[in-house]
């Protein structure tokens, strides 16, 4: 029988259960300490900037954004990117990344968030368009390593204006 192709699509409620998995499975116990975590763990995800991979009905991966604060402008926090082990290595998170941050572009027009935060590796995300940001002008809210925390700009200028306390949307 033909394997099913990969399909990236938005993500629905009926996604949520198996995202969690992916999530507990890919990040461990420790996801729970993260900055990332605090700032995500009483806000919903923003549905229409989030994505599963999908084989057949079955998620392989999966991105979500969240509404955050950064001082007094909204942002956004994106993340987690995650992929199932056996899926790993096959393009699914480029393929994520690439529509979550096109989706955060036409957002933007209509809802005046001009950047996107994250935490991780800059190897990964820098071919996505996310630079290093000072840890001096934008401040999280758990201590988190300075070289880890990155953001996209969504309109020229919007991360040299920046600054302040990353806070929850709530
Ligand atoms: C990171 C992750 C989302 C990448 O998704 P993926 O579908 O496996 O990766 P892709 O196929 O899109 O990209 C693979 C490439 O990225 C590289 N890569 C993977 N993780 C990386 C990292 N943390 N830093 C730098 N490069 C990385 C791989 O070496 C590979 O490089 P190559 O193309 O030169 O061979 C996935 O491996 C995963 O879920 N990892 C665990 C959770 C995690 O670390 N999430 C990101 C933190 S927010």
């Amino acid at each position: 029988m033909p394997e099913n192709p990969l399909a990236i699509a938005p993500e629905l409620p009926r996604h949520f259960d198996e995202i969690d998995q992916i999530t507990r499975e890919v990040f461990g116990p420790g996801m729970f300490a993260r900055a990332a975590y605090k700032l995500r763990e009483r806000v919903l995800p923003e549905a229409s900037l989030s994505f599963v991979a999908l084989k057949g009905n079955r998620v392989v991966g999966s991105v979500r954004q969240t509404r955050i604060w950064i001082g007094n402008k909204p942002a956004l926090l994106l993340g987690p990117l995650c992929v199932l082990p056996t899926f790993k290595n096959g393009g699914i998170g480029k393929r994520l990344m690439l529509e979550a941050v096109e989706a955060a572009k036409t957002f933007q027009h209509d809802e005046d968030v001009n950047l996107i935060l994250l935490v991780g590796d800059l190897a990964y995300y820098a071919p996505f368009g996310f630079k290093q940001v000072s840890a001096d002008k934008i401040i999280m809210p758990r201590p988190v390593d300075p070289g880890r925390v990155l953001a996209c700009e969504l309109s020229e200028g919007a991360l040299k204006a920046a600054e302040g306390e990353v806070r929850a949307w709530a």
